[in-house]
């Protein structure tokens, strides 16, 4: 695995002429508007980078996005790797590994997630502080790479207290509301039952997605901060459960992208 990334390190390098990110962005379900303030200088389509997972959604071919946001070298992945679609995890988390190499020093994420804690809304913003993995595989499980990280990563800081401070004075001189919580990762593709989110909530969850949770381990791995915002699509609260849809999921998402996207934009340009 190790040298395979590192082949796909050396292709894209070639490719942007050795462009140096220094900051990696995946985003979610419908909140893929910070790629376009992305001023891109290499655009690079799945299919046409060396190993690299191809999207399985026809017609959805994903891209890698080199350029500049708020005057920082970064690069963005429009289109995750999630394991519902069939990937295992080291091809969910391959991303991650390469941009590591690429050079990142800080990894940003988002998703859209269904809401578990009594006092969120729909449409709110969650700053993910913790996270919960239930998901059936592990993106380490296996012989471990030294090169990579530790057989047994430390996780009492998933996400990195100091871009959790830097996100909340931000979100507070922007006057963006924001909610904080732990995140659970499940495999998905069903969304829960009533018992499901209530069982959810028992655990210790604020709010329940599908996906983040490999790409932050494997990051972890790898000792690259990260930080993410969960957008609140639904509501698996007694009482206010209705019918979810992805299309419902996708409309929200919308709505409630624009704060996102000037939040992490407005955080990115002054880091
Ligand atoms: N559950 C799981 N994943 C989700 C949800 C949900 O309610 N909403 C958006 N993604």
């Amino acid at each position: 695995m190790y040298e395979k990334i590192q082949a796909t390190v050396a292709f894209i390098n070639e490719k942007t002429n050795g462009f140096q990110p220094e900051l990696g962005i995946i985003l979610g379900t419908g909140l893929g508007g910070l790629v376009h303030e992305i001023e891109a200088e290499y655009v690079l389509p799945y299919e046409t980078i060396l190993n690299f997972p191809v999207s399985t959604v026809e017609g959805h071919s994903g891209k890698l996005i080199f350029g500049k946001l708020g005057g920082k070298n970064v690069v963005a992945m429009q289109g995750r790797f999630h394991f519902y679609e069939g990937y295992g995890m080291s091809e969910v988390v391959f991303p991650v590994r390469v941009m590591k190499y690429l050079g990142i020093k800080n990894l940003f994420l988002s998703n859209a997630s269904g809401g578990v804690n009594p006092n969120f809304e729909v449409g709110d913003l969650m700053l993910i502080t913790d996270h919960i993995n239930l998901f059936p595989a592990h993106p380490l499980n296996g012989k471990n790479d030294e090169r990579f990280g530790p057989r047994f990563p430390d996780m009492s800081e998933a996400y990195d207290h100091q871009l959790l401070a830097q996100a909340k004075a931000t979100a507070a001189k922007l006057d963006i509301h924001l909610q904080e919580g732990v995140y659970v990762g499940l495999t998905g593709p069903t969304f829960e039952t009533p018992a499901e989110y209530k069982y959810v909530r028992i655990i210790g969850g604020d709010t329940v997605g599908m996906s983040t949770v490999p790409e932050v381990i494997a990051a972890r791995h790898l000792n690259l901060p990260c930080f993410a915002i969960s957008v609140i699509t639904d509501l698996g609260v007694p009482g206010k459960i209705i019918e979810v849809s992805h299309e419902e999921v996708q409309k929200v998402a919308k709505v409630a992208e624009k704060k996102m996207t000037l939040l992490m934009k407005t955080m990115i340009a002054e880091m």
